[in-house]
């Protein structure tokens, strides 16, 4: 097998260089490529510097994260990074893409560093639920300091290669064309340079009050996270010891993390999330349909966050509505929301403007003709639905994709109202549309494999996570929903209280609980509208207008504020509802509400992948951590169950008197 390592020389330079496609991840065969590399150049009389540079699309983007929890070869990225360092002779990062994770340990451990100016650096790991375990946490803060080392490190986030140079991390910003011709030149400018510059050989000052501050502002951040306090504290000792005894001390956390559930949940969504865009019988290169213009149906919250998405990512769109006035105020509500965004310095007054441009608000239907794929974006009516696309199969360009973003109804009899159900798909955003990162897409009995590749493809234009539904009530995410739903209303009944049934929730890491879901949502969603027709709690909730948070009144009382407290009110109607059914009471522990709210999740999420109505567990998961907040150290619904233990899940349904799914009860699931 050949080395993904090879080396050139230039003179007294010696280049080492990475060919490890896609992301040149430090694997074992890249790990011993370098190692061998750097003997060469410390060997080698004639060798005065040395350069690492990758090929392809970025210079190391980590670790190689499909070797972790697994035996791995040596050298260790430890050692490596550390031999790297002892160089006597200096060694320069060419740092092009993302140096990430591991990535930028190889470049602390490299006596200088030269970037392009598109350059990342970044310290990824705790997003893995990891910390940098190669001397990052050591060397980062010695180099750029505590509390840019603590952004990096506890938030993951990476930087730009000026920010980089300004904090001292990047030495010198190169020519965007010219990576390895200004390495060279930057290589003879130092290499006579005594003594090499070594980061492990730096102190840093302690810092505690940048420390405190920022673990309180990230407070509600890291809820519920290890990883992040262990990478705070990593970089807190790299200010209190000596390297040597700071990466001891690294070592044993990032063991801890590594080892522990939630980093085996975080990675398993790191991949289920590109697992997620491939469609089992859909082949890699199906050729796309060309989306160049978007038309939306409806300028309401969803129609106008859904073309937000299109025309961020710079796609045309043309908005289409009934009355004059709702155009204007979907548009002032789309332009208001992207001054707020510029407001927020997270956007440039110039891209608002080509945002805006972009947009072509009409009341003409007729205007949806030159669009390549239109969503209808209207409320949850089947028949309403039925007439608009039978309208737009008239007007539509042959080949458009023609999308509703209903979030229950069913595709295949929307479908069948056109002369082309080939090209009609489900396209299921979740609200606030502009925001929330989750796109359903929902594949209907004749929907084409065209139709669903262009799809997936424009799902990562417009940075959503897209995974494929089959037709079915609810889809997935709200398809599981239902069951919680329920249980949860019984549970009040039984002597539960909404505060306790959502505290439980909150605990388990979820942003809500169930009641306080349907605050914010709106008591009144999906509400018969007959206030004397009182058939439950909700009902009567709805008849006295407490709608929820709109109404400061809804399963709690909220203030001004919008601050909730528990309801008197509330307390009586439940306990009249209890009254009235007969229900018997009994006390409901926390665990109860788990195993009566959250296990029938797993249950339905089982029945969904037996139905196939979805692909793979994994693409459950991915819905409920992108669509719904499930903690994602919890690895989504599937994962958690079996992290919980199968035998469990279903011994506790069972003693609920659930029906419990066969692929659960076999420990089948896929
Ligand atoms: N290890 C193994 N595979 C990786 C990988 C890694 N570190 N990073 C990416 N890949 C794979 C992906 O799974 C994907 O595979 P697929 O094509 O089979 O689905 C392929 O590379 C391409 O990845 P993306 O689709 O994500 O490509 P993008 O261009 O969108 O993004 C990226 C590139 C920004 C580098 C992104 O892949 C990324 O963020 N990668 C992870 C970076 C990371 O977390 N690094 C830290 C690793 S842990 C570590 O280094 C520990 C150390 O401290 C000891």
């Amino acid at each position: 097998m050949t080395s993904p390592i090879r080396t050139e020389r230039h003179g007294d330079v010696l280049i080492i260089i990475s060919d490890n496609p896609p992301v040149n991840a430090l694997g074992a065969a890249v790990r011993q490529g370098l190692e061998a590399a750097i003997k060469q150049g410390v060997a080698d009389a004639s060798v005065e510097a040395m350069v690492i540079r990758c090929d392809g699309r970025t210079f190391f983007a980590g670790a190689d994260i499909t070797e972790f929890g697994k035996p791995m070869a040596e050298p260790f990225l430890p050692t490596l990074v550390d031999m790297v360092e002892a160089s006597d002779k200096p060694v320069i990062a060419a740092i092009h893409g993302t140096a990430l994770g591991g990535g930028c340990e190889v470049a602390l451990a490299c006596h200088y560093r030269v970037a392009t100016p598109s350059a990342k650096l970044g310290t990824p790991e705790v997003k893995l639920g990891l910390l940098p375990g190669a001397g990052g946490t050591q060397r980062l803060p010695r180099v750029a300091g505590v509390r840019l080392a603590l952004e990096m490190c506890a938030k993951g986030e990476p930087i730009a290669a000026q920010k980089a140079a300004d904090a001292g991390l990047v030495d010198r910003i190169v020519g965007e064309g010219s990576l390895e011709a200004d390495a060279i030149a930057f290589a003879r400018e130092v290499k006579a340079a005594r003594p090499i510059p070594r980061a492990s050989e730096r102190e840093v000052a302690p810092d505690p009050e940048a420390v405190a501050a920022f673990t309180r502002e990230n407070g509600r951040r890291f809820r519920g996270f290890d990883a992040p306090a262990a990478n705070i504290a990593c970089v807190v000792k790299a200010t209190a010891v000596p390297y040597h005894e700071g990466v001891q001390f690294e070592r044993a956390e990032f063991m801890k993390l590594m080892m522990g559930t939630q980093s085996a949940a975080q990675r398993h969504i790191f991949f289920a999330e590109r697992q997620a865009s491939k469609i089992d019988d859909v082949s890699a290169d199906t050729q796309l349909r060309a989306i160049n213009r978007v038309g939306v149906i409806g300028a309401g919250t969803m129609g106008g966050g859904i073309a937000m998405n299109f025309l961020s990512a710079g796609i045309p769109v043309t908005i289409v509505e009934m009355a004059q006035e709702a155009l204007d105020r979907g548009q002032g509500t789309i332009r208001k929301t992207y001054e707020a965004t510029a407001a927020k310095g997270r956007m440039k007054p110039d891209q608002v403007e080509a945002a805006m441009g972009a947009l072509t608000p009409t009341l003409d239907f007729a205007a949806l003709a030159e669009c390549d794929l239109v969503i209808e974006a209207v409320y949850e009516n089947m028949d309403v639905k039925k007439e608009i696309f039978t309208r737009l199969d008239g007007i539509c360009k042959p080949g458009a994709i023609l999308a509703s973003n209903t979030s229950y109804l069913n595709i295949d009899e929307i479908a069948a109202v056109t002369q082309r159900p080939q090209d009609v798909v489900g396209m299921h955003f979740f609200s606030p549309a502009n925001v929330m990162k989750l796109l359903e897409v929902v594949r209907g009995a004749q929907t084409a494999p065209d139709v669903i590749a262009t799809m997936m493809d424009l799902a990562k234009k417009i940075r959503k996570v897209a995974v494929v539904a089959g037709v079915t009530y609810g889809f997935i995410g709200n398809r599981m929903l239902m069951p919680r739903q329920v249980e949860a209303n019984k549970l009040l009944l039984e002597g539960a209280t909404p505060e306790q049934i959502d505290r439980v929730h909150v605990a388990f890491g979820m942003p809500m609980g169930p009641f306080q879901m349907a605050d914010l949502a709106g008591v009144d969603i999906g509400w018969h509208r007959d206030p004397t027709r009182i058939e439950n709690v909700r009902d009567a909730l709805a008849a006295e207008g407490r709608w929820g948070q709109k109404k400061q009144a809804g399963f709690y009382d909220y203030d001004e504020k919008r601050t909730p407290s528990a309801s008197a009110r509330v307390a009586e109607i439940i306990a009249e509802w209890r009254e009235k059914t007969g229900t018997p009471q009994h006390e409901v522990t926390d665990q109860e509400i788990v195993e009566r709210t959250l296990y029938p999740m797993v249950n339905e999420g089982a029945l969904i992948l037996e139905e196939g109505k979805a692909q793979r567990a994994s693409d459950v998961d991915v819905v409920w951590i992108y669509g719904y907040g499930w903690p994602v150290y919890r690895g989504g619904p599937m994962f958690w169950a079996k992290t919980e233990g199968y035998g469990k899940v279903v011994a506790g349904l069972e003693k609920h008197g659930f029906a419990v799914a066969q692929s659960l009860k076999a420990g089948t699931i896929k």
